[in-house]
């Protein structure tokens, strides 16, 4: 399972970038609204952080518009994914864009049909939104299952990346269902290292040691 910090603060990234542990970066319009710079600045920077698959995010809505965007967006860096939203132009780009060998990332999916339309266009990651989903009484886990045992049923290879992770059981749950990424804002990536019974354990060690002198 990989995991790819969802985040436009490249603090952040340089932080989490030191354990090892980060595979990529997605981004989105908000999070980059966040950080008061430009998309392209923080795109770039974040590409000379992290040796990984990088999300940006076309803000077109027509098809036309989108492709312009995304094939600039394409220059900046080799590992920067295309983000497209999960409208009829957004998978018709999506599919002008795998016929070009262009990395996608199809965004904003909260059903199984839509996950369906993504991978039948080559769309490179279909991204579910877990939190989002549970935040209005759905069951966003049961989405990602159902889209999991549709893309093996056909063998698909479109890479499930569960988005708006909001906690680390989010996490646990996305790994047991076999989800192929997890994209995390920093504080659950912090989230995972913890357990009371190893912080106790720790301390136990080191107080043993210290008076063991
Ligand atoms: O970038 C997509 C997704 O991860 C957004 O998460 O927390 O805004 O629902 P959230």
């Amino acid at each position: 399972m990989e995991f790819f910090l969802d985040t436009g603060n490249v603090d952040e990234i340089k932080e989490a970038a030191t354990w090892g542990i980060v595979n990529g970066v997605t981004t989105n319009p908000s999070l980059i609204a966040k950080t008061g710079r430009t998309q392209k600045e923080v795109i770039e920077e974040i590409c000379s952080i992290i040796d990984g698959p990088i999300s940006a995010e076309v803000i077109s809505t027509d098809k036309d518009g989108m492709m312009k965007e995304a094939l600039e967006i394409a220059t900046w860096h080799k590992n920067v994914v295309i983000k497209l939203p999960l409208t009829e132009d957004g998978i018709s780009a999506c599919g002008e864009l795998s016929k070009r060998e262009i990395k996608t990332n199809v965004t904003l999916c909260f059903s199984s049909n839509q996950a369906l339309l993504a991978a039948k266009n080559g769309a490179t990651y279909i991204s579910p939104f877990l939190g989002r989903l549970d935040d209005i009484g759905h069951d966003g886990l049961l989405l990602i299952e159902e889209i999991r045992q549709i893309y093996d049923n056909y063998g698909f290879l479109t890479k499930i990346l569960g988005a708006s992770v909001r906690h680390s059981d989010h996490v646990r749950r996305l790994a047991l269902v076999g989800t192929d990424v997890a994209t995390m804002p920093l504080k659950v990536l912090k989230q995972l290292f913890g357990h009371p019974l190893t912080t106790s354990g720790l301390e136990k060690f080191l107080s043993d040691h210290k008076n063991s002198q």
